[in-house]
């Protein structure tokens, strides 16, 4: 296999690989190359949804996503589905998956299914690489945080994915909730450190109020959301995308109105997250 930089600070492109005929030997280096990078692009793989299933399986453990439908022959695809006629996409906004679950999800494989003319590109950032170049003080003011993340605000009773025109096809009204994580973590794997708050689902520092945490949280998104640490991948039929939920940061480009966008979905469970 062979791996190159995608841009200056975010992700790399595996190429003389396919994900459907991995030997075990490049199972165990393509772990060494996602822990490295923490965001990995594929092209020209055609995984059939049986392929995408068993890749997810010999890589980690799958999550089922609370509230996305799934695929009706696999219940572990979850389908990230705009329709022609649908104006709201799903994962819009900067976020990072499943971040709002206590032992948040470890990575998501996502695989091009019906891909719009033009747009529905997907942005990415790092950040193990933002977190490193923080500034010292910002380092100081957020060393020993632990900051609350949700979903309800998106997909509760009255959150805002259900006063769009997604809301029939999302379940899982019931299912809300809340957790608890440190702001600055240390990858599992690669050892980083890493900062772990996202736009979509963190909501405030433990024991501060909403608006000194809104006013940090911001300070800190926009230092993410340089040019040296982002990213923005142009999906072709055959792409696939592996992104690590610990260390990066997903947004999805919701430009192709009037033309239909679907997307397979696999989620990897991870383990509890350790404060650095
Ligand atoms: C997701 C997501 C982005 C996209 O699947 O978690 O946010 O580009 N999707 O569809
Ligand atoms: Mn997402």
């Amino acid at each position: 296999m062979k791996i190159t930089a995608f841009s200056e600070g975010c992700g790399a492109v595996v190429t003389d690989l396919q994900l459907a005929n991995l030997t075990n030997d490049a199972l165990v280096e393509l772990r060494g190359v996602f822990a490295e990078y923490g965001l990995l692009f594929f092209r020209n793989q055609d995984l059939t949804p049986d392929q995408h299933l068993e890749f997810a399986e010999r890589f980690g453990r799958i999550v089922i996503n609370k509230f996305f439908k799934t695929t009706t022959e696999f219940p572990q695809i979850a389908e990230v589905r705009k329709e022609k006629t649908q104006q709201t996409n799903i994962g819009g906004g900067w976020h990072t998956d499943h971040s709002y679950d206590a032992i948040p999800a470890m990575g998501s494989i996502l695989v091009a299914r019906t891909l719009p003319k033009t747009g529905g590109d997907t942005q990415f950032a790092n950040l193990a690489a933002a977190y490193d170049a923080l500034p010292k003080n910002l380092k100081k003011r957020i060393e020993n945080l632990r900051a609350v993340h949700s979903n309800t605000h998106l997909y509760g009773e009255n959150g805002l994915y259900r006063l769009t025109d997604l809301s029939e096809q999302l379940g899982g009204v019931d299912r809300v909730g809340d957790a608890t994580h440190p702001v600055v973590i240390i990858h599992p794997e690669s050892g980083r450190k890493v900062l772990y708050v996202n736009p979509g689902h963190t909501i405030q520092f433990e024991g501060w109020d909403f608006t000194e945490s809104r006013a940090l949280l911001d300070e800190l998104y926009e230092h993410v959301i340089q040019p040296q640490f982002t990213c923005s991948f142009n999906w072709l039929p055959g792409s696939v995308t592996f992104w690590d939920n610990r260390c990066t940061w997903h947004q999805a480009n919701n430009d192709y109105q009037g033309q239909a966008r679907l997307m397979h979905r696999i989620t990897l469970a991870g383990s509890a997250l350790t404060a650095a």
